[in-house]
């Protein structure tokens, strides 16, 4: 029986996956590196100091920068991201997520977030939903990012779950294999090319729903 949700915060509860991507395009210009739609899509979900190094891979400029010089770049873009997630209030909540979160509440659901981002819990406030949450996994605390499976297990295990007993809702590849490892059910949120690996598959937040996720191929056959 499913009794807890592990939700990723960015691209599924908040549009906060453009915002990034938008930070990390400036990046991308100052150590001159291509931004593709293809780069973009590879980035989510993955850690801050990861995503820099994708970034100069794209470019074949891993070895051009000194560890201090990719944290300096690292932090330039973090601020500049804080910038963007500053004025977030609840109607930033993605279309449909609102109204999911608050029917797991009153149907008595436990949730979590394993969310890769530092920003989680300050997002979350913005948003006005922190409290909604029985837990949100510390990224510190990981020996390793998505796609490793940790930080969807400790979701489940911050709620007292078992993995089978949880659904976890992502929007990158790489989240949906960190679910699909924890052996948890993995429900993705976007192109279904994309989200191929999914157990169960939405186009859209706003089709997220209980009824939805019960009329599934997954569950319902
Ligand atoms: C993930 C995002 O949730 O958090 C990634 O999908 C991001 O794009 C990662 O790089 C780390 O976020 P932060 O806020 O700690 O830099
Ligand atoms: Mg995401």
């Amino acid at each position: 029986d499913i009794k807890g949700f592990v939700f990723d915060l960015d691209g599924v509860i908040t549009d906060t996956a453009l915002l990034h991507g938008k930070a990390w395009h400036q990046t991308a210009d100052t150590v001159k590196s291509e931004w593709t739609p293809e780069l973009a899509v590879a980035l989510k979900g993955i850690s801050r100091m990861d995503s820099l190094e994708m970034i100069l891979k794209a470019g074949g400029h891993e070895n051009d920068y000194t560890q201090a010089q990719k944290e300096q770049l690292a932090e330039d873009k973090n601020n500049y991201y804080k910038t963007l997630i500053s004025t977030l209030t609840p109607a930033d909540i993605l279309p449909g997520m609102d109204a999911f979160l608050k029917e797991l509440k009153a149907k008595g659901y436990h949730l979590s977030v394993a969310s890769a981002s530092k920003n989680a819990p300050t997002i979350l406030k913005g948003l006005g939903i922190i409290d909604m949450f029985d837990g949100v996994v510390d990224p510190a605390s990981l020996h390793a990012g998505k796609p490793d499976p940790e930080i969807f297990a400790k979701g489940a295990e911050l709620l007292n779950f078992q993995p089978n007993e949880v659904i976890g809702l992502e929007d990158s590849t790489a989240g949906l294999k960190s679910i699909n490892g924890a052996g948890e059910v993995s429900l993705g949120i976007g192109d279904v090319q994309e989200m191929h690996e999914a157990d169960i598959n939405f186009t859209d937040t706003a089709q997220v729903s209980l009824a939805n996720i019960a009329n599934s191929s997954y569950f319902a056959g």
